[in-house]
């Protein structure tokens, strides 16, 4: 029998130019070849509040202005992946901040450039998922996907 994680949810947002790079089918395939299952998910542009509200924890940074410009400068997908330790998986599969420092395989390593134009979003512990999830999404956009994530644990 395998050893089990716990069943999280992680929020991803594919960033304005991964959306305009016509990239957001291959970071979802990504994620769902990993395993992890679409809990929720839409298609939305930020506004200036949300975006700060969002990055909060970067408030006073010097990259802050940009970041917040960039990531409304266009439309966003946010989806909320689900699955064993998808908040730590998830990650992986991003790659480090930086494209340059990012492990060749991941997303970032992959598709990105530099660190101002990265292309995805995750989040980066329980406690920032659960904050960020609730800025994305309702109780009732999420549906349950325990069927799919109780076949794929039994493979
Ligand atoms: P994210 O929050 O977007 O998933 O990225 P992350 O956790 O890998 O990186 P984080 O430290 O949270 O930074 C958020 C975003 O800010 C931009 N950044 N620029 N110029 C800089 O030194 C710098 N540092 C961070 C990046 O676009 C990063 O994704
Ligand atoms: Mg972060």
């Amino acid at each position: 029998m395998r050893a089990s994680m716990p069943i999280e949810r992680t929020l991803i947002l594919c960033k304005p130019d991964a959306v305009s790079r016509g990239l957001v089918g291959e970071i979802i395939t990504r994620i769902e070849r990993r395993g992890y299952v679409i809990a929720a998910m839409k298609l939305l542009q930020l506004a200036g509040d949300a975006a700060r509200d969002h990055y909060a924890e970067h408030r006073g940074k010097p990259f802050f202005d940009d970041l917040v410009n960039f990531i409304t400068s266009g439309p966003i997908v946010a989806v909320a992946a689900e699955g064993e330790g998808a908040i730590e998986g998830c990650r992986q599969l991003m790659g480090a901040t930086n494209p340059l420092a990012a492990a060749p395989g991941s997303i970032r390593a992959d598709f990105a450039q530099t660190i101002g134009r990265n292309l995805i979003h995750g989040s980066d512990g329980a406690t920032s998922a659960e904050r960020e999830l609730k800025l994305f999404f309702d109780d009732r956009d999420f549906v349950s996907r325990r069927h799919d994530l109780e076949r794929w644990m039994r493979e």
